[in-house]
């Protein structure tokens, strides 16, 4: 079959001071923020850095009660989850499905940046937190 995935979308990073963590990457690595953005809906303020046409997502809680709140809590800071780019996220997450993947959202929903996403649980996908990503303008 074709593959369901065109780009790693994005690598997301969980930091407790999102500026901080942004500078750091634009004086270690030249990066440029691109885009920033509050998703209210889950706790959580990102910070997009460019890499090729993929991103590394610096994520920070907004709230104590937000799920990346408390991975930092548990885990601290680090790799929190990887965003896999789909042409149909829809599709994809069926997929997922059929091969016993265990998602965290039922149907796609509304991501950061306009974009379509939805979260597979890492019990069921050899310990990663994966995100399928559809971006309608890439
Ligand atoms: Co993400």
């Amino acid at each position: 079959m074709e593959p369901l995935w065109t780009e790693i979308d994005h690598v997301a990073i969980a930091v407790r001071d999102l500026d901080a963590a942004a500078a750091w990457y634009e004086r270690a690595f030249g990066a440029r923020v691109v885009h920033r953005e509050v998703v209210e809906r889950d706790g959580v303020a990102e910070a997009l850095l460019a890499v090729a046409d993929s991103y590394v997502q610096l994520l920070t809680p907004t709230r104590d009660d937000s799920p990346v709140a408390r991975f930092l809590a548990t885990r601290g800071e680090g790799l929190h989850h990887v965003g896999y780019r789909v042409a149909d996220c829809a599709a994809a997450l069926a997929a997922v499905r059929a091969q016993g993947g265990r998602v965290i959202d039922e149907a796609p929903r509304p991501g950061s940046r306009g974009t379509t996403v939805a979260f597979v649980h890492p019990s069921a996908a050899f310990g990663t937190l994966i995100e399928l990503v559809e971006d309608p303008a890439a």
